[in-house]
């Protein structure tokens, strides 16, 4: 079975499981998880931020951070294909009770100018925009890395009109292993930004979100709340720093993988567009007189090849730790046979 859903869809090996057996464990509701902390100290280092706290999943981090920095009523900006408005089951609504004022940038990409245009004027009438939310990488966008620069300077605008910045880093690393810019660098103009571990880092679990002493306490405040708070998690956090060790230099290959399989795909009949591939996801559409996406996705998963349909024509594959060449030639040829076969 070769998995292109997603680079969550990665299982733990046995020298990540065996990591945890050697590190000692505590009750991390009471600071005493000295694997914990050891994580969130390396992961606060990392973005270069003074705090940083671990949580189950990266949903989390983005849901808490919106609640943190800001107020029932105020508007959060992002770009509209963002994880936060079309995957966390309405969170920003339900838990912090805010409004999402969506940004139409380029592939999840937007300026200085969309985000001028979207600040609300002070009026009575108008909700208060309140905070800005982008995403390095882009995962709707294919895997796009922002250029550092266009990444501070929508930050900045937002900061002049005194909103606060959050950065979704659920793929940042990759971004880093792509231009060899740090995390703390493209971190730098947000006042919150959060790692995953179980995208391409391949940890089962995890996530850790990082900013000022004061936002970590408030946002520990909210982890406890909605009952986040948790025992002897440095057994999970134990998966977190081996993957920290382990698998970072390593998301280089991933990239590879996806640059060839992109190559290939582009000459594959019924396929139209393939989105510039950085990192390690590959977004393509399909022809008009091609199948649609989830016809396509349900063929292939016959042969136990699994992809991802993100719109009636348009297929996502990601590359990760569980998936090597022989997958990717797999891939290639399956989806070859039922394209040809079918616009033959
Ligand atoms: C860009 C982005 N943000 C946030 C998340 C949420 O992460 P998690 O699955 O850990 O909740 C994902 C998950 O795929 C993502 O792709």
């Amino acid at each position: 079975m070769y998995d292109f859903y997603s680079d969550t869809k990665t299982k733990p090996s046995k020298e990540m499981l065996e990591y945890a057996l050697g590190r000692t464990f505590g009750d991390e509701q009471k600071d005493e998880d000295p694997t914990t902390l050891e994580l969130c100290e390396r992961v606060a280092r990392l973005l270069g931020k003074e705090s940083a706290v671990f949580l189950p999943s990266g949903t989390m981090c983005n849901e808490i951070a919106i609640t943190v920095q800001t107020s029932p009523g105020d508007e959060i900006l992002c770009d509209r294909t963002c994880h936060i408005i079309n995957f966390e089951g309405g969170a920003p609504a339900a838990m912090s009770g805010v409004m999402i004022h969506p940004l139409d940038g380029k592939h999840g990409q937007f300026t200085e100018e969309d985000v001028s245009q979207a600040l609300r004027p002070k009026s009575r009438h108008m909700p208060i925009s309140r905070m800005l939310c982008a995403e390095q990488t882009v995962n709707l966008g294919g895997g796009g890395v922002w250029p550092v620069e266009k990444l501070d300077s929508v930050a900045q605008v937002a900061k002049k009109s005194g909103l606060s910045t959050h950065l979704d880093g659920a793929r940042l690393l990759n971004a880093c292993a792509k231009t060899g810019i740090s995390a703390a660098r493209y971190s730098h103009e947000y006042d919150s930004c959060w790692i995953d571990f179980t995208k391409g880092l391949g940890a089962p679990v995890g996530a850790v979100l990082a900013g000022s002493t004061d936002f970590i306490e408030a946002a520990w405040r909210v982890k406890q709340r909605i009952g986040g708070a948790m025992r002897q998690s440095g057994v999970i956090a134990s998966f977190c720093l081996y993957a920290l060790e382990k698998n970072v230099e390593r998301l280089a290959d991933d990239h590879a993988l996806a640059t060839k399989i992109s190559s290939s795909l582009e000459h594959l009949p019924g396929i139209v567009n393939v989105l510039p591939v950085e990192t390690n996801i590959i977004i393509a559409d399909l022809a008009e007189n091609a199948p649609s996406a989830a016809q396509l996705v349900s063929k292939l998963s016959e042969e136990s090849i699994h992809i991802g349909a993100f719109g009636e024509k348009r297929i996502r594959i990601v590359t990760h730790l569980d998936v090597n060449p022989k997958a990717a030639e797999c891939l290639i040829e399956a989806l070859s046979n039922h394209l040809g076969s079918i616009l033959s």
